[in-house]
This record gives structure tokens, sequence and C-alpha cells, in this order.
């Protein structure tokens, strides 16, 4: 098939090129590079030997994104292109109600007038909010505590009113649990701007010297010892996920949504030591107050992406550790630190 990947230079994304290749699926780009890097793509095409035909265009720009759906057949859409991150999203709430909410309509009013009406969206565990009780699964109820997660969630009910709209769509909503990890040729990884907000980046460039220590958002939640618990997923099995998640397009089986998790809960201490054994050396960390937003504990279910997409996540915290950890030691600047 010819998948049309938004966002495709990301982290998610490129992990995802790299086995759509390797499922023989032909792949395009659409990336403006607002917090990407083209050498992602470069990389991929040197990992995976096959070539990526790449569109810098704005999902925003209806003009551009008509021209690649004339200029190529396409069968389904990956669509990752968003912003995400939460603390800007807080402050700049238009930016990311203009660019996630206004870019996936535009994509999906172009999708509709050239009849490719199949799409895979990128969704997350935000929109589980605080859950009620762990694990979570697809039926959960469903709020959000910030811009960023509010834009998932209006993003999910758009897509559900266009199926409702119209049946003949087959959409598959994958709710993302927390991806960290990287390629393991060290070529590909996370390489956030700035400071970064998530865990294990921030543990990575402890350890490379780049921050003096991991500050530790509470220890007194009511956890294993005291400090938040997620369900960390090695990239690659997530965009392995978006591959037999393809199955299910390919089944005409309309609106579908997957909870994308390994079922497994680590708390922040469990990453850091896990991550200290990766490196092989100690890190420095001190306790601070809370996170505004953060919750206790957040794993999935998994069991409907198991038994419906015959996909299971495979790769232990030990194993996300490493390839983090070489991709961080080869790449100390990341995709800046050149070839
Ligand atoms: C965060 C976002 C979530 C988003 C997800 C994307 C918030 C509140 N939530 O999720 O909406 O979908 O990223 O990957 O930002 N921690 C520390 N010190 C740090 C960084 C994190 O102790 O420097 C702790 C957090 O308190 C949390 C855990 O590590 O318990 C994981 O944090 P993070 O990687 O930011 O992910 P989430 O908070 O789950």
């Amino acid at each position: 098939m010819t998948i049309l990947v938004t966002g495709g230079a990301g982290y998610i994304g490129s992990h995802t090129i790299i086995e759509l290749h390797k499922a023989n699926h032909n792949v395009i780009v659409v990336d403006n590079l607002s917090n990407s890097s083209k050498e992602s793509i470069k990389r991929v095409e040197e990992i995976s030997g096959k070539s990526v035909k790449f569109y810098e265009y704005n999902i925003l720009d209806q003009n551009k994104l008509k021209e690649v759906f004339k200029e190529n057949k396409i069968d389904t859409v990956i669509h990752f292109a968003a912003f995400k991150a939460v603390g800007e999203s807080v402050s700049k709430p238009l930016k990311y109600y203009h660019n996630n909410i206004a870019g996936t309509v535009s994509l999906l009013e172009v999708m509709s007038e050239f009849h490719v009406k199949n799409i895979i969206f990128s969704s997350s565990a935000t929109v589980y909010g605080d859950p009620v009780s762990v694990p979570i699964d697809e039926s959960f109820s469903l709020s959000v505590t910030n811009p960023y997660g509010r834009t998932k969630l209006m993003m999910e009910e758009i897509l559900g009113d266009v199926f409702r709209a119209d049946n003949s769509w087959n959409i598959v909503i994958l709710r993302y649990f927390n991806p960290v990890g990287a390629h393991k040729s060290g070529r590909i990884g996370e390489d956030p701007n700035g400071i970064p907000n998530n865990l294990m980046p921030y543990i990575s460039q402890v350890a490379v010297g780049k921050q003096k220590e991991l500050s530790i958002f509470g220890d007194d939640y009511p956890t294993v010892d005291g400090t938040g618990v997620r369900d960390y997923i090695h990239v690659v099995d997530l965009a392995y996920g978006h591959v037999m998640a393809l199955k299910k397009i390919e089944d005409r089986s309309g609106l579908n949504i997957y909870n994308l998790g390994t079922g497994k809960g680590y708390s922040v201490l469990e990453t850091l030591h896990a991550f200290e054994l990766a490196c092989g050396k100690k890190l420095n960390y001190k306790i601070s107050d809370r996170r505004a937003g953060d919750i206790a504990s957040c794993y999935a279910l998994p069991n409907k992406a198991e038994k419906e997409l015959e996909w299971t996540a495979t790769r232990e915290i030990d194993e996300m550790c490493e390839d983090a950890w070489r991709w961080q030691t080869k790449n100390p600047n990341g995709y800046k630190s050149g070839k």
C-alpha cells in the first residue's frame, strides 16, 4: 500500500516509516519540520535502504496538500503531525488548537475530496485524564487536564463525527502510553528541543552530562515507592503497532480504538535505576514538588490490541534504556550532532 505519513520526520513517525518499509509499504511524508529534522528522513532511508518521497509542507496549507494527493495514489494516511508540549499548550492554547485541530480538519477535508477515507490517528493515554483505576482499558471515561490533551480528545471526537456521517471511512485511533527508546542502530531517536519535559530524555541528558541531576516530581504518590508510575513502551514496538493497525484498515472495519502500551508500570525511581544499569553509572537526582497536572499511576490494559491487531509489545525496560542510551551517546546533540 502507499501510505502518507504526516509528521513522518518526528520521533514516532520516523520509527514507523522503517516498520512500514519492512512490511513493503510505499511511504510518502508530509512534514513542515517545525519540530523535527530532515536528517531523520535521510537516516531512515539509510537504515531501510528505501527512499521516502518527502514534501516539506504544512498540513494547514490545503493547496499544497492537494498537490500531494494529486501526484500520488494514496491508500491510507497515518497522521502524526501535531504539537505535543503540555506546558507550552497551557501558555499558548490557540497555537495548539490552530495547529492540531485546524491541521487535522484541513487534512480530513482534502482526504475526503480525493476519496481517501482510511486514517490511523496518533492519540494519547492523556485522554484518560486521572483514571479511576489501573490498568486502563479503552472503555474508561475520558477527560483532560490541559489544552494539548484537549486537542487529542477533540481530534478523536472529530474523527468519530466524520465516521458517523459517512461510515465508508475506516479509522483506527491509537492511544499511546509513554513512548521511549530508539532504533537499535542508534541513528534515529527522540530529539527534544531545549530542556526535555519528559522523563526518559531528561534522564539520558543527565547520563551524558548535559543536565546536572534529575528532579523527581513528587515522592508521595500512592505508588510502589511514592514516585509516579507509567507504562513505558519501546518506540519500535509502538511503530510496529501501526503496521498491524493497517490490517484493520484493510479489513474495512469502521472506527476502532486501541491502547498501545505494555501493560506494565514502572515508577520514576525504577526507571532511573534501569537507566543506571544501561549506562553503567550512578545518576544524580533530587526529590522536588509534584508537577501540576501529573497523576500517580497510568498503565494500559493492552488486551484489545493483542486480540484484534495481533500486536503485543515485546521489548522490556532494560532494552528501552539501552537503546535510548545508545542514541544519546552517538548523538549528544540529537540530529544537530552531524553525520
Ligand atoms: C507527559 C504529558 C502527557 C503526554 C506525554 C507524552 C504531562 C503532565 N503529561 O506524560 O500529556 O501525553 O507526556 O509523552 O506533561 N518526571 C520526573 N521528572 C522529570 C520528568 C518527568 O519526575 O524531569 C516524572 C513525571 O512526574 C511522571 C513520569 O516521570 O511521573 C513520566 O513523565 P513524562 O515522561 O513527562 O510523561 P507523562 O507525565 O506520563
